[in-house]
């Protein structure tokens, strides 16, 4: 991309003369006469200012500035015909990037430009790529608006400004551990400095602790070289520890000893390690459990728990749904280069009375696999794969303590699938597992057909 700088002068031969040669050089020029229209002309796409001190209007200083609080990366060069060393300072204080006096000699001045512009052109890669890794974990880049995410966003924020303390997040597989993480650091003081996971179910135990606290030279056979750990990689940021429930007793004592004096010594090493990480914990399995069997340790158990965070499940929280569906089509219509509307209202009711055991990726993967088998612009009941899981259901469905008549309960379900479906039989039929004939058969014997349901 060409650069673009702007050249502030009264005198038009120096506006000249820097035209020329900057444009020679490749670069775009344009030009401003006095302070006004200097700052007339700063914008987002001027990568350097060449300020003359001496303007008809203003003094460089001033406009120097101002154009620094506009935006501090653009690199200013001020010119001057009387130099004086408290004028250069103080252009240095103000953030000036060089200081010329005229007559000042062009090459020197052409070499000071590119290098300058080569600097703006980095930071702003590193701007652009730290706003773009961090954009997705805005907190209000978190779908749903339900009482428990309204609740569980205001808690993450908090959790965020107060960037020491452990957290453990609870909830089952799909909830958003993983984003509710990421959310945290990124909203966090730390956002600069690294985030690092590792899922400690992934990895054999003697390897985990070699990933998490790292090695010395030497410190078992294939210990060829010392090895920094992701606690040690980390430092400033935050750790994410994934699935915390399976991580084996001694590692648990040695994260223990760390969360509670920031210290811990390599595999091998005999000197204590200090850093500044944020300890950030995840499970989906019952820790009480573990306690009483013995496999976690409640000293440990309760460091983690100063902070939880659980993360609702999806069925209870159906009201977020329907923004969560328009969320997914609108980011599969990007990927697919589609143009889908939105979920048919049938569609919609099917997606929120579903039990949802996967949550929220489950929920991801079939508007996804949805988006791919349909044709129209809009979603409808059967392109969703929705079906098959009704064991679970059942599974929850407990009988009353005083026993329930069978043909009563079927009754009250065909009814519900009938009024949930606008009395569409055949989709009624699939919310219940049946054919056609089977439901209209439970129609007739129920005498549903009577009130007007079509
Ligand atoms: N409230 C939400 N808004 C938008 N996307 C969400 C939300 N919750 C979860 N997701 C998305 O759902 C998917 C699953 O979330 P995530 O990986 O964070 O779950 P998890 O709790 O870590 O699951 P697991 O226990 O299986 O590791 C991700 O693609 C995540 O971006
Ligand atoms: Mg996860």
């Amino acid at each position: 991309m060409r650069a673009t700088v702007l050249v502030v002068d009264d005198e038009s031969l120096i506006r000249w003369t820097l035209a020329e040669r900057l444009g020679a050089e490749g670069v775009a020029v344009v030009e401003a006469e006095t302070a006004k229209a200097a700052l007339a002309q700063f914008g987002p796409d001027i990568d350097l200012v060449l300020l003359d001190f001496k303007l008809p209007d203003s003094d460089g200083l001033t406009v120097l500035k101002t154009m620094k609080a506009k935006d501090p990366d653009v690199p200013v060069i001020l010119l001057t015909a009387f130099s004086s060393i408290e004028t250069a300072v103080e252009a240095m204080k103000q953030g000036a990037y060089h200081y010329a006096n005229k007559p000042f000699n062009l090459d020197e001045l052409t070499l000071v430009v590119q290098k300058a512009l080569e600097t703006t052109e980095l930071r702003r890669e590193v701007k652009a790529l730290r706003a773009s890794r961090s954009e997705p974990y805005a907190i209000a880049c978190i779908v749903g608006d339900s009482a428990p995410m309204t609740a569980l966003k205001s808690l993450l924020q908090k959790v965020a400004s107060s960037p020491a303390s452990t957290v453990l997040l609870r909830g089952e597989s799909g909830t958003g551990k993983d984003l509710a993480a990421k959310t945290i650091h990124y909203n966090s003081s730390r956002a600069a400095k690294p985030f690092m996971n590792i899922t400690c179910s992934a990895l054999p135990d003697a390897l985990l602790e070699s990933e998490l606290f790292g090695h010395e030279r030497g410190a078992f056979t294939d210990a060829r070289q010392l090895k920094i750990g992701l606690l040690e990689s980390a430092d400033g940021g935050t750790v994410f520890l994934d699935e915390i429930g399976e991580m084996v007793p001694a590692l648990q004592a040695k994260l223990l000893r760390f969360l509670e004096e920031k210290a811990f010594k390599r595999v091998g090493g005999s000197a204590d390690v200090r850093v500044d990480v944020r300890v950030i914990a995840a499970t989906n399995r019952d820790l009480e459990d573990a306690v009483k069997q013995g496999r976690f340790r409640e000293d440990l158990y309760y460091r983690l728990n100063v902070m939880q965070i659980v993360l609702p499940p999806l069925r209870e929280r159906s009201s977020d749904v329907p923004p969560l569906v328009t969320y997914y089509i609108d980011v599969f219509n990007r990927e697919f280069k589609k143009q889908v509307r939105g979920a048919t209202p049938e569609a919609m009711e099917l997606l929120k009375a579903y039990r949802w055991p996967g949550n929220v990726r489950e929920l991801r993967n079939a508007v996804e696999r949805a988006m791919l088998l349909t044709e129209g612009e809009w979603l409808t009941g059967d392109a969703l794969p929705l079906s098959n899981d009704r064991a679970s259901t059942a599974r929850t469905m407990a009988l009353p303590e005083e026993g329930v008549s069978l043909e009563t309960l079927e009754r009250e379900l065909v009814k519900q699938a009938l009024r949930r479906t606008g009395g569409n039989q055949t989709k009624a039929a699939t919310l219940l597992g049946l054919n056609r004939d089977q439901i209209r058969y439970r129609i007739e014997k129920f005498g549903l057909d009577k009130p007007a349901t079509t």
